[in-house]
């Protein structure tokens, strides 16, 4: 994998800015909290698992500077910096789960010194990264084993290395099936109004000499018709007790699709996107973003001044088009509700 997307470097926390690629491919400092909510909340850094990674390092910067002198109030502190990230954005869990986990671990060192829990913390931050790279492999390693030789991929958004530490989810299939000498093509929906496709995905397969061809999202209805896709992989931001899932907005669409021509269609995810307390798709909280974002799409005006506009960042797929999860505790088939309790405990049980 050629970049990595979130890196310390001699103590500084570093993070490649999204909302300048495919032009350019450049790290960023982040020196603290105020900066990290800002980099997650504009997209510099984004997809769940990365957006759950960067709010753990968020945490350690939000603290690193503490003069507290016992730990009830540096325990403020922390409980006023988790909350802080924890309104950055609102749909991917990851973010909960990472700020859960880091009070979680805080808890556990309340008897030593606040230098050493300090440092300690951004241990921690570095174990949550250091285990998402293992995860996406074996995601990848599960998934490849879906993908006969030759076939098809649509995908949609960016659910690759970018969107996590290193391989990515519905991604990681596709790099690990390369690895074992497959041809796979993609077909990378553009993902409209902040084409994280086009920008995102399109660049890091190309960066990895996998074919990927770019095509708008109104595109893959036809392009299924003409059996060029096999299989659908997407990524997810939060994934609900029953198996509804959200990710970016248009997936639901392409599920329909999917079902339509009988492609199979598949979710990879961690086990840190399900959601046991989340019942159902209709529970989980859709972010909604800038209208510019649609009338000023990367600047130029591209609708009348002061159209009425709706922009959900996210939609929700009823578990009824989802194939299967692909988790790196394994494949998940239906029934969901009781298939993907079976194996989130895995996840809450600590
Ligand atoms: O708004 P974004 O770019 O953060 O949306 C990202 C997605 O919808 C991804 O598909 C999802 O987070 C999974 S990333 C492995």
């Amino acid at each position: 994998m050629p970049v990595n997307t979130i890196a310390v470097e001699e103590g500084q926390v570093k993070i490649l800015d999204q909302t300048l690629l495919p032009a350019r491919t450049e790290y960023r400092v982040i020196h603290n909290a105020e900066e990290m909510w800002e980099a997650i909340k504009i997209l510099r850094i984004r997809g769940a698992p990365a957006i759950g990674i960067a709010a753990a390092f968020g945490v350690y910067l939000g603290i690193k500077d503490s003069t507290a002198a016992d730990f009830d109030s540096f325990w403020n502190e922390v409980v006023k910096v988790t909350d802080y990230l924890a309104t950055s954005r609102p749909t991917a869990v990851n973010l909960f789960w990472a700020l859960d986990r880091m009070k979680r671990f805080i808890q556990t060192q309340k008897s030593r010194p606040i230098p050493e829990i300090q440092q300690a913390i951004l241990e921690e931050a570095t174990r949550i990264l250091e285990e998402d790279v293992a995860i996406g492999r074996r995601i990848g390693e599960l998934g490849a084993a879906l993908l006969p030789d030759g076939c098809g991929v649509l995908t949609h958004c960016n659910a690759g290395g970018l969107a996590t530490a290193r391989y990515g989810t519905a991604l990681a299939p596709i790099f690990v099936a390369k690895e074992q000498g497959k041809t796979i093509r993609v077909f990378a929906d553009e993902t409209r109004p902040l084409l994280q496709g086009a920008r995102l995905t399109a660049w890091e397969l190309r960066e990895n000499q996998i074919p990927v061809t770019l095509i708008c999202d109104n595109m893959a209805a036809s392009v299924m018709a003409k059996k060029w896709v096999q299989a659908v992989i997407v990524g997810a931001d939060r994934i609900a007790a029953n198996g509804d899932t959200a990710n970016k907005i248009g997936t639901y669409g392409v599920a329909i699709l999917a079902q339509e021509h009988k492609i199979p269609f598949y979710v990879a995810a961690p086990l840190s996107t399900i959601d046991p307390a989340t019942s159902t798709g209709a529970e989980i909280p859709i972010e909604e973003r800038d209208p510019r974002e649609i009338t000023h799409g990367f600047g130029r005006p591209t609708a009348p001044e002061g159209i009425q506009v709706y922009n959900p960042a996210f939609d929700v797929t009823p578990h009824a088009y989802i194939t299967a999860f692909i988790t790196e505790a394994g494949v998940v088939y239906p029934p969901f509700a009781e298939n993907l309790m079976k194996i989130s405990r895995q996840n809450f049980v600590q």
